[in-house]
């Protein structure tokens, strides 16, 4: 049986999705590094093997479909100037990323497709608790500026 064209483009603008929030990571991980911030290289470096699991998870739902995965269009990554401005521009991709899982979600359910319902509300899921993170993040950041 031939997959759902739609389905499988929810699927791999999520994996571009999840190898741009990879690349970001591990970027921020190294700029947070060479700052000598060491404990939000850590949180980067994390953040990079959560958003490696959405990668497996988004992989094996490919491969059963008989698909091969593929990248098109990455996100660009960013180059930021201080950690509160990671926080800004990360903040922003997890909610583009939160909205996209959202729309995929919804037309899991209007098709009555529980499989992926269940894989999009479970990384939905990490995904809006790391957009909390920043958030609370910035917050403290701010805090700490004024
Ligand atoms: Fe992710
Ligand atoms: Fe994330």
């Amino acid at each position: 049986m031939r997959a759902d064209p739609r389905l499988l483009g929810y699927l791999t603008r999520s994996l571009s999705y999840e190898v741009g929030s990879v690349l970001q990571y591990m970027v921020d991980a190294q700029q947070c590094s060479q700052w000598q911030s060491h404990s939000y290289a850590k949180q980067f470096r994390e953040s990079v093997q959560h958003e490696l699991e959405h990668i497996a998870l988004l992989v094996d739902a490919l491969v059963k479909l008989g698909v091969s995965p593929a990248v098109p269009g990455l996100p660009s990554v960013r180059l930021c100037q201080t950690v509160r401005q990671m926080m800004y521009t990360n903040a922003e991709l997890e909610s583009r990323v939160i909205q996209h899982y959202e729309d995929a979600l919804q037309y899991c359910i209007r098709r009555g497709d529980e499989t992926h319902e269940s894989l999009f509300a479970n990384i939905l899921n990490d995904e809006t608790s790391h957009l909390e993170q920043l958030d609370s993040q910035t917050q403290f950041l701010r805090s700490t500026e004024d």
